[in-house]
C-alpha cells in the first residue's frame, strides 16, 4: 500500500536524529515508501532526496524543539513519529556522573516526550498514528552503559504506557531494540579492537553487525497502515544476540 494516493498529499512522518546512521536510513526508506519524511538533527545533510526534508534542531533544547514543531504543525498533522535521536556514554558505574545521566535522559527520553506531546493532538484528531521509539538491546543491561541502559529502558516503559493511553485513539506505539548496528554511535562507544567489542561480536549468532537499512526496514514496517494491530511491542533486531545464551 502506498503512503499516498494521487488525490491525497503524502502522509508526514517526523524522524529525530535524521542526519546520519539509522535515522538517515529511515528517512530514505520512508521517502521511498511514499511518505513525506521530515528529519530533525543538529546538522542538515546536503543530500536530501525527493520526499525528504531536513531541519536543524538541538533536541535537548525542549523549548526550541516545541517552537519548531509548532511551526511544522501549522502545515498539517503528522501521521508518524520515529523517536530515534540518541547518544551513549561509555563509562563504568564508578565514573558515571549525575550530569551524564541528565544528558542521556535529555536526549534519549525527554526529547521523545516533547515530540510525542507536540504531535499527539493531530494524531488523536485523525484517529490514526504510528509511533516508533528506538530503544536498545542495552536496556536489558550492558557493562559500561549506566546512563544509556537506564535511558533506553525508560523509553521502553514509556512506549508501553503510551501504547495503552493512545490505543483508544487508534494510535500505535512500539519500540525497536537494536543490537550492534554499523553506525558512528556504535563504533565510538565500542572500538573495534576492544575486548568487550570482540566478545560482543562473538556472541552474535549471525556473526556480524546490523546495517542501518535493516533497522529502517523494520521502522517502515511498523509505520505501515496494515501494522495497525501491533502496539506496545518491543522488537529486538540484534542478529540473535538476545537468544545467544541459549546456544550454550
Ligand atoms: N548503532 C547501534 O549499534 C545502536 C544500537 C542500539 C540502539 N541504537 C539507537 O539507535 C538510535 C540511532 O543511533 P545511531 O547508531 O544511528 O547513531 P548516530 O549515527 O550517532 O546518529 C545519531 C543521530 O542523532 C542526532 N543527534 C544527536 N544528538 C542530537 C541532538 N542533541 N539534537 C538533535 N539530534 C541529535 C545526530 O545528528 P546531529 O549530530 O547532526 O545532531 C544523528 O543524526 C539511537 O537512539 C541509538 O541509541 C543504536
Amino acid at each position: 500500500m502506498s503512503a499516498a494516493t494521487a488525490r491525497e498529499s503524502p502522509r508526514r512522518v517526523l524522524v529525530t536524529g535524521a542526519s546520519r546512521g539509522i535515522g538517515r536510513a529511515a528517512m530514505r526508506a520512508l521517502a521511498q515508501a511514499g511518505y513525506q519524511a521530515v528529519g530533525l538533527a543538529r546538522q542538515v545533510p546536503g543530500d536530501a532526496a525527493a520526499g525528504e526534508q531536513f531541519l536543524a534542531c538541538d533536541l535537548t533544547d525542549a523549548q526550541a524543539t516545541r517552537t519548531l514543531l509548532d511551526a511544522l504543525l501549522r502545515e498539517g498533522p503528522f501521521y508518524g513519529l520515529v523517536n530515534n535521536a540518541g547518544m551513549a556514554h561509555a563509562t563504568s558505574l564508578a565514573e558515571t556522573s549525575v550530569q551524564e545521566m541528565d544528558e542521556a535522559m535529555a536526549l534519549n527520553v525527554n526529547a521523545a516526550l516533547v515530540c510525542m506531546q507536540a504531535l499527539m493532538p493531530g494524531m488523536v484528531q485523525a484517529r490514526a498514528g504510528r509511533v516508533v521509539n528506538i530503544s536498545s538491546r542495552a536496556a536489558l543491561g550492558k557493562p559500561l552503559r549506566t546512563t544509556y541502559s537506564a535511558s533506553k529502558a525508560a523509553l521502553i516503559g514509556m512506549s508501553r504506557t503510551w501504547a495503552l493511553e493512545l490505543a483508544p485513539h487508534q494510535i500505535t506505539v512500539n519500540a525497536i531494540a537494536p543490537g550492534p548496528v554499523d553506525t558512528g554511535l556504535f563504533w565510538a562507544a565500542s572500538p573495534p579492537d576492544a575486548a568487550q567489542t570482540r566478545a560482543l561480536m562473538d556472541a552474535v549468532p549471525l556473526q556480524r553487525v546490523g546495517a542501518p537499512a535493516e533497522i529502517a526496514h523494520a521502522i517502515a514496517f511498523l509505520l505501515h497502515p496494515l501494522s495497525g494491530y501491533i502496539t506496545g511491542q518491543i522488537l529486538h533486531i540484534d542478529g540473535g544476540l538476545t537468544i545467544s545464551a541459549t546456544r550454550l
